[in-house]
């Protein structure tokens, strides 16, 4: 009896762990609401100013492949094409302060992230030409893929956790065609 039981929550468990049954893998997600999801800290891009400035347009700095290369560059993130663990991490601390759940989960992310970058790098739309500042854009993908790493991770004291939060990381997690595209264009907001 007791035995059967176990069987039955042990399947049941199993079933959910595999793929949820209410997860809609063509729900678009909105992303006014996913935004709040996690409260992501702040980048603190000024802290490379003096290496970086001529890419930090006044007022906040925004999202660009010459910046983020920039940092990745000042910092010496890539080794052989992987990021180096102990410079990733060093270059974290600068750029989140003293936030440690923060820093574990971008750092992870950045460590997860190599196969997706290069997925990335392999499918991206061909740049218009004619700019000065030609930079690769594998820095700044590393930085999409592990704000949507860091989302779907997202330390549970910073977490909303509200229903559509959930329903987001579920579709995140579960959808395929997902894993590219959502929580990352709500994240690179933050970026
Ligand atoms: C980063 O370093 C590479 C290799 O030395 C160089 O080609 C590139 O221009 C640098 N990017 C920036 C933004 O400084
Ligand atoms: C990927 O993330 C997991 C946590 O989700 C971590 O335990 C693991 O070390 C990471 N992988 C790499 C290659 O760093």
């Amino acid at each position: 009896m007791a035995w059967n039981k176990a069987l039955l929550i042990c399947s049941l468990v199993a079933t959910v762990a595999t793929k949820p049954l209410d997860v809609d893998c063509t729900h678009r997600q909105d992303f006014q609401t996913v935004r709040g999801c996690c409260s992501y800290p702040t980048l603190r891009f000024e802290q490379f100013r003096k290496q970086c400035g001529r890419y930090m347009p006044t007022g906040s700095p925004k999202v660009s492949p010459c910046l983020y290369e920039c940092i990745f560059n000042a910092t010496n993130i890539l080794k052989d094409s992987l990021p180096d663990s102990a410079n990733t991490r060093a270059m974290l601390e600068t750029l989140l302060g003293n936030n440690q759940d923060f820093v574990e989960a971008y750092l992870d992310g950045m460590m997860n992230c190599s196969d997706t970058v290069q997925d990335m790098m392999k499918h991206r739309r061909p740049r218009h030409s004619g700019g000065t500042d030609y930079c690769s854009p594998v820095a700044v993908f590393y930085g999409i893929c592990t704000q949507k790493y860091v989302f779907n991770n997202c330390p549970s004291s910073s977490w909303s956790g509200s229903e559509s939060c959930e329903m987001a990381r579920l579709e995140n997690l579960n959808c395929p065609s997902a894993r590219q595209s959502r929580g990352a264009r709500a994240a690179i907001r933050n970026l």
